[in-house]
């Protein structure tokens, strides 16, 4: 038998390749054939991407002669004689990074769905992010991978309350506890469920399953399990690992789909980094970096995971949600008709401002998480705040008088006055909140730095996840210290990443698999407990 390469497809064809002298790769050898394979981390065998099955010969893995049968990763494999494989179609990329509106996918992914399909038939699946404000709900075709339809809206709890940690405490009466199942399940997911259908012309019996991200408290609240371990030290989830359910056991069961339809929950990592993190951690692709880089989630909580070297270190802030506009006075998430752009200059005076869905100011319905930001940045840079956060006081007499709110000693910027509405405007409490919040962010990536005995300079990409991330200017995020020490130019902004992860779970299930190997890789630090954490968060609370 010559030096030939009997490639077997899961299509069922074959073909053969003359193996030459040159010291390639099995995974390259592969792709000058256009075979390429799913090597998503780059070829540094790290994930699960390039599998190969090698049914007959040998192969030189990492400098080990492996025989058949053996499954072996191709791009760590190198073959000198005749062998035969077998490529499963979850090793084939067959879908490229996708980038859509609200979210990137960064790592490239196989077809190979969790579910089985039949075209047609059942041949359609649903992924969420449940988010503790918003939920969103996306409806895939199986056969194709393609998103067919989004819905939004915000999660019902929140008449709960607007943290996971009053949610947690309202779960101690087991009737909240199912008031709250029915309230994210029957109130929420549902009704987006049907609006996806309705969009996409796909009637709710075609649907094969579904998968479903989100931090550990919502998990938790959407199977009715009791959160309220996690409520008190040592914060111990009920459970933590991806878990397996049914339409029926979490009582989605009037959005016309059959009872037995399978659920995959994503897995999580501990009590404050969630699902919804696992998947960022993937679906950005920070894992495969080789320089080593940040994941930062400014949602109603602040989660960071750091790679260094390959380790995987995360915490979880107590930033609570003042970006989403939460306690703030004319605080609103980012939606139509928040002012989400805003820039300010004295001397001469001048307020440029954006409002989503092109709103007039004087209409406008509150300030978005990005629009408080750039005040912090433009105020702090022409001075009419000071350090502190106060208004300073010269600098507040050259404010046009229409400008100036003053309210039981407090001081506040006014952007606008509004027709039967409160004044829209910044006042110094709001400020005071949103230094805290920032504080949290800033201190916490730090120390995780430190941790790690490295600077931000030393950060290839720091990945903004969140929906928070879509209007953020990044300059003024680095000029306010949100993000200490960084360049514009190492952060990209990936959007929703929770709900990447269950895309991606979806139409791949290896990533599903590599999630779950993941989950255990990371180490979590407290930062109540770090060193120099409080130090830091003092530092922080100043506006450089
Ligand atoms: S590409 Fe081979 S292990 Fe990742």
């Amino acid at each position: 038998m010559s030096n030939e390469l009997q490639v077997e497809l899961a299509s069922g064809d074959s073909i053969k390749i003359p193996l030459d002298a040159a010291p390639r790769s099995l995974a390259d050898v592969l792709a000058t054939h256009e075979l390429p394979l799913n090597t998503r981390c780059g070829q540094r065998g790290l994930c699960r991407g390039c599998e190969v099955e090698l049914r007959s010969g040998t192969a030189n893995v990492d400098g080990n002669s492996i025989a058949a049968p053996a499954v072996i990763k191709a791009c760590r494999a190198r073959l000198e004689c005749a062998a035969a494989i077998f490529v499963p179609a979850r090793s084939r990329i067959e879908h490229r990074p996708q980038v859509s509106e609200t979210f990137e996918i960064a790592v490239p992914y196989a077809h190979q769905p969790l579910f089985p399909f039949v075209p047609g038939g059942r041949d359609t699946a649903f992924a969420v992010d449940v988010g503790t404000t918003t939920v969103v709900v996306l409806l895939v075709d199986l056969v194709t991978g393609e998103v067919l339809s989004r819905a939004g809206a915000f999660n019902e709890q929140i008449r709960f309350g607007d943290n996971v940690i009053t949610r947690i405490e309202a779960a101690r009466n087991p009737e909240t506890l199912l008031a709250m199942q029915r309230a994210i399940v029957a109130e929420t997911i549902q009704p987006l469920l049907t609006q996806a259908c309705e969009r996409a012309g796909r009637e709710p019996e075609r649907i094969a399953g579904g998968a479903m991200a989100g931090n550990t408290t919502m998990l938790h609240l959407l199977v009715g399990e009791d959160p309220t371990p996690l409520g008190i030290a040592p914060f111990t989830p009920r459970f933590i690992a991806g878990r397996k359910v049914s339409a029926g056991d979490i009582k989605l069961v009037d959005a016309g789909l059959p009872a037995e339809t399978p659920i995959q929950l994503l897995p999580g990592i501990a009590a404050y980094i969630g699902a919804d993190i696992t998947a960022g951690v993937f679906a950005s692709g920070m894992v495969f970096d080789e320089r080593a880089s940040l994941l930062v989630d400014i949602g109603t909580n602040g989660e960071i995971v750091l790679q260094s070297g390959g380790k995987l270190t995360a915490c979880a802030t107590a930033a609570g949600p003042a970006f989403e506009g939460s306690g703030l006075r004319c605080g609103t998430r980012a939606r139509d008709g928040a002012v989400s752009d805003l820039n300010l200059k004295l001397n001469p005076f001048a307020l440029e401002t954006e409002v989503i869905g092109n709103v007039p100011l004087a209409r406008a319905n509150g300030l978005c998480g990005s629009a408080y930001v750039d005040f912090l940045a433009t105020a702090r840079g022409c001075g009419l705040l000071g350090v502190t956060g106060r208004f300073e006081a010269s600098a507040w007499g050259a404010l046009p008088e229409q400008c100036r709110f003053q309210h039981e000693g407090r001081r506040a910027f006014r952007l606008a006055a509004r027709n039967g509405a409160d004044d829209l405007r910044v006042s110094e409490v709001d400020v005071a909140l949103l230094l805290q919040a920032k504080a949290a962010i800033g201190a916490g990536i730090e120390v995780l730095l430190q941790t790690a005995g490295i600077r931000a300079a030393d950060i290839g990409k720091v990945y903004l996840a969140g929906g928070f991330g879509m209007h953020l200017n990044v300059a003024h995020a680095i000029a306010i210290g949100l993000l200490p020490g960084f360049r514009e130019a190492q952060v990209r902004v990936v959007g929703n990443t929770s709900l990447a992860g269950a895309l991606l779970a979806l139409v791949d299930r290896t990533t599903l698999y590599e999630m779950e190997a993941l989950r255990e890789q990371v180490s979590v630090i407290e930062l109540n407990l770090a060193d120099g954490f409080e130090d830091r968060y003092i530092e922080h609370l100043m506006l450089p």
